[in-house]
């Protein structure tokens, strides 16, 4: 009999190696594969399940949108959309802005891009390990060589600079600087967050400048943090977010958003999109910033992040626990990530390794203190057998 493995490996690109398993069906933080096995989903989607699998709220609102108004082309706009981008604004607390939305972090990034080069200038400082996407211009950004060498020539004129020094952030920036390029907390570098008074420090060398200050929220923002958004811990006002991921729960749906005159920066014919900001995935959107506020999920994620973070950082083989809320990386005394990993998915728990030392957890905000406690049951066995 042929497997869904084999049927994958004959019919999609292989961009992504091998998937680890075929799911079927999700509820909560708990999904179960082809073959009916349980496992507690403690990477939700990467960041992106906010409600977890299958949540009622978010079931109704796209249910009743699709069934009331599925697609307007631009030329047109939906009650979704507006209302969606005042919320966004509002929860920002930045004052005025302006919204557009995408379909997905990268299409975040790359409008920032070209809202940035919009200033006349075309350097950007941009952190080293950080993440931005995968579009030619999203991935000009993105500091992993060997994600942009095979792709080269790409847009040129970024300087990478150390993650958390404010110093060698000030010797890069110049008057030629159209913006300063950070993510809050770095997720796909296994969890790195920005020191007190980091961000800060970034406000004030992108204002020395007259550059921007943009903060890739994609994987950071939207409640994961216990915060609306993780830069919300630093009392800094940037002129440009980006946000994905957790937006619309698991319904595609990005957003850049321009503060102040930024928000002003992109013109008619500038840029645009078929499906961005679509009436459904704003309703998706819409739905679950509603939950996250009903149901107490920043408090939530606080508190049981924290739970996480001690329980984990009690073994010896943990040499490092970081993160906030429910994004947390930890990095083990050996590089057995993926050991850790796989032993994890044995035991039915979903987990990350984000780099041969470093384990990401991103779970869905719905987790439950019990999914979170049979996790931290687990892990010694886990770890006993990743490191055996
Ligand atoms: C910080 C950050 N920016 C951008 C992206 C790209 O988002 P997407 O995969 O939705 O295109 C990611 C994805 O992991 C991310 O973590």
């Amino acid at each position: 009999m042929t497997t869904y493995a084999d049927r994958y490996a004959a019919s999609l690109m292989n961009t992504f190696g091998p998937p680890k398993l075929t799911l079927v069906r999700g509820e909560g933080a708990h999904v179960w594969d082809a073959d009916g096995r349980e496992y507690v989903d403690l990477l939700g989607g990467i960041a992106v399940n906010a409600l977890g699998h299958a949540h009622p709220a978010l079931v109704a609102a796209v249910t009743e949108q699709l069934q009331t108004l599925g697609h307007v082309s631009n030329f047109f706009t939906s009650e979704p959309q507006i209302v969606l981008a005042e919320r966004l604004l509002a929860l920002l607390d930045g004052g005025p802005g302006k919204v557009f939305f995408t379909n997905s972090g990268t299409e975040a990034n790359e409008a920032a891009f070209k809202l940035t080069r919009r200033t006349g200038r075309t350097h950007v400082v941009v952190a080293e390990h950080s993440f931005h996407g995968r579009t030619m211009g999203a991935l000009a950004l993105t500091s992993k060589a060997a994600y942009r060498e095979p792709f080269e020539p790409l847009p040129g004129h970024v300087t990478w600079v150390p993650y958390g020094d404010p110093q060698a952030l000030a010797d890069a920036v110049t008057d030629e600087t159209a913006a300063v390029l950070l993510e809050p907390i770095q997720g796909e570098a296994g969890v790195n967050v920005a020191p007190d008074g980091y961000l800060a420090a970034a406000r004030r060398t992108a204002d020395e400048h007259g550059a921007l200050l943009w903060f890739d929220e994609v994987q950071s923002g939207m409640g994961r943090t216990g915060r609306w958004f993780a830069h919300h811990a630093h009392d800094v006002t940037p002129d440009v977010v980006t946000l994905a991921k957790g937006l619309g729960g698991g319904f595609p749906i990005g957003a850049c958003i321009g503060l102040g005159t930024a928000g002003d920066l992109l013109e008619p014919g500038n840029h645009g999109t078929t499906f961005g900001g679509n009436p459904v995935a704003c309703a998706a959107a819409l739905a679950v910033v509603a939950t996250i506020e009903a149901d107490g999920l920043l408090e939530h994620a606080a508190v049981l992040g924290a739970k996480l973070r001690d329980g984990l950082a009690a073994d010896a083989r943990v040499a490092e626990v970081r993160g906030e809320g429910l994004l947390v990386g930890l990095s083990l005394t050996e590089p057995k990530a993926a050991e850790v990993a796989a032993e994890a998915l044995a035991a039915g728990f979903v987990v990350n390794n984000a780099t041969p030392d470093r384990i990401r957890l991103a779970p869905p905000l719905v987790l439950t203190d019990d999914d979170a406690a049979s996790f931290l049951a687990a892990w010694p066995t886990i770890l006993d057998g990743a490191f055996a």
